[in-house]
């Protein structure tokens, strides 16, 4: 049977219940990752196969969710280029990009002799799924190159991204190259995910929404167009995420992905008359709201539910990563609200 999941993303009205996996699903809110991370530093954790699959694992198997991520960051493409990324524990860049040389300076990684550990790891878990069901989902990822470009122009700590468009305004062509560039690193590492054993691939565009709709169209849109093009063509679904993207929303509907995963400043019924019935969605829950009480976690998830009209092309989650404090029964109480299906079996509460 196909992974839940690859059939919502088919728009396949014929679901039980919509899918649910929460992004930064592996992370300082569980108790287990802090304790291997005590041992192995997060660039360590992401390099090593054994490694990344026990960190990938672990909300698997205290959330049950219906689709595991490889456990990995945005950055590591970008230190494969040649950015020393640090993390600490957000991101560091040692030695940004700072003006044309820079980018030409920038390197193409053999995804196959550099990347290896991230489809290494991937394949270990392929394994891993199969042998506990065949109905969960692996997802692969990698960052947009507007959020990539953004990262690498700067040392951090990041606060705004305003430096994107300060630095294409400043350096056109560069900003073109670098790019260009990120946009075939990003397709190769995702495909070679695929075949590596992901089901299908998020696209995080996480700060696409500092941009307004003309700048969007000109510095991240084409590029997300070609890689969804790219991995379309070798036959996997694409995901794209862009944080803040209401004023976005009929544009990300052009990007060629499968599937819009929204933030929660608008409510999923007014993002699906935006975004039409072609093309699936993810969300949309605001991870502060799991900081609530376990009743009012469940009555929010059920709301939310409630809001969609389709009973296909949709993928609970929450509309940005989890923050590293939630409790960790709190996210299971997300996650199981949704596992009980369209209509709840109990509705007393
Ligand atoms: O979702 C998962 O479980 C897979 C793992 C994952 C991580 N980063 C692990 C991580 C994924 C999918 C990412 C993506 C990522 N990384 C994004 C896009 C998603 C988003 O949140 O918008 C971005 C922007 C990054 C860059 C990044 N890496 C930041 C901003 C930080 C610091 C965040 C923080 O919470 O402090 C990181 C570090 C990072 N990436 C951690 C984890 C678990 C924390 C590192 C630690 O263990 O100390």
């Amino acid at each position: 049977m196909k992974p839940l999941l690859l059939r919502a993303l088919e728009n396949s009205d014929s679901i039980s219940r919509p899918p649910v996996w929460i992004m930064r699903q592996a992370g300082r809110y569980m108790e287990e990752y802090r304790a291997l991370r005590e041992k192995h530093d997060f660039l360590t954790v992401c390099r090593t196969p054994e490694l990344a699959v026990e960190v990938t694992m672990q909300p698997i198997r205290f959330l049950n969710p219906d689709a595991a991520i490889i456990f990995s960051d945005i950055l590591i493409p970008a230190a494969a280029m040649g950015i020393e990324v640090d993390f600490a524990p957000g991101p560091v860049m040692r030695n940004p990009i700072k003006s044309a040389a820079d980018v030409d300076a920038l390197r193409l990684p053999s995804i196959e002799k550099e990347l290896n550990f991230t489809t290494t790891a991937i394949s270990m878990m392929r394994g891993e799924l199969d042998a506990l069901s065949d109905d969960k989902a692996l997802l692969g990822f990698a960052g947009a190159p507007w959020t990539l470009a953004c990262y690498m122009i700067e040392r951090g700590p990041f606060k705004h991204f305003e430096n994107g468009l300060v630095f294409a305004q400043r350096f056109k062509k560069a900003m073109d190259s670098l790019l260009d560039k990120l946009t075939s690193v990003v397709s190769d590492y995702l495909i070679a995910q695929c075949e590596a054993g992901a089901n299908a691939v998020q696209l995080f565009d996480s700060w696409g929404g500092v941009l307004s709709t003309e700048d969007y169209q000109r510095y991240s849109l084409p590029y997300i167009r070609r890689i969804c093009e790219n991995v379309r063509r070798a036959g996997y679904p694409v995901i794209l995420y862009v944080g803040g993207s209401s004023h976005l929303l009929p544009t990300l509907v052009e990007s060629g992905a499968h599937c819009l995963s929204v933030d929660w400043r608008l409510p999923l019924d007014q993002v699906e008359k935006i975004v039409g019935s072609g093309i699936a969605v993810q969300g949309n829950l605001n991870p502060a709201h799991l900081y609530g009480q376990p009743s009012e976690i469940y009555n929010r998830t059920r709301a939310m539910l409630s809001k969609l009209e389709r009973r296909g092309g949709f993928i609970a989650n929450l509309g940005h990563g989890i923050l590293p404090t939630t409790p960790p029964e709190n996210a299971f109480q997300f996650v199981r609200a949704v596992q009980e299906g369209w209509e709840p079996a109990n509705t007393t509460r």
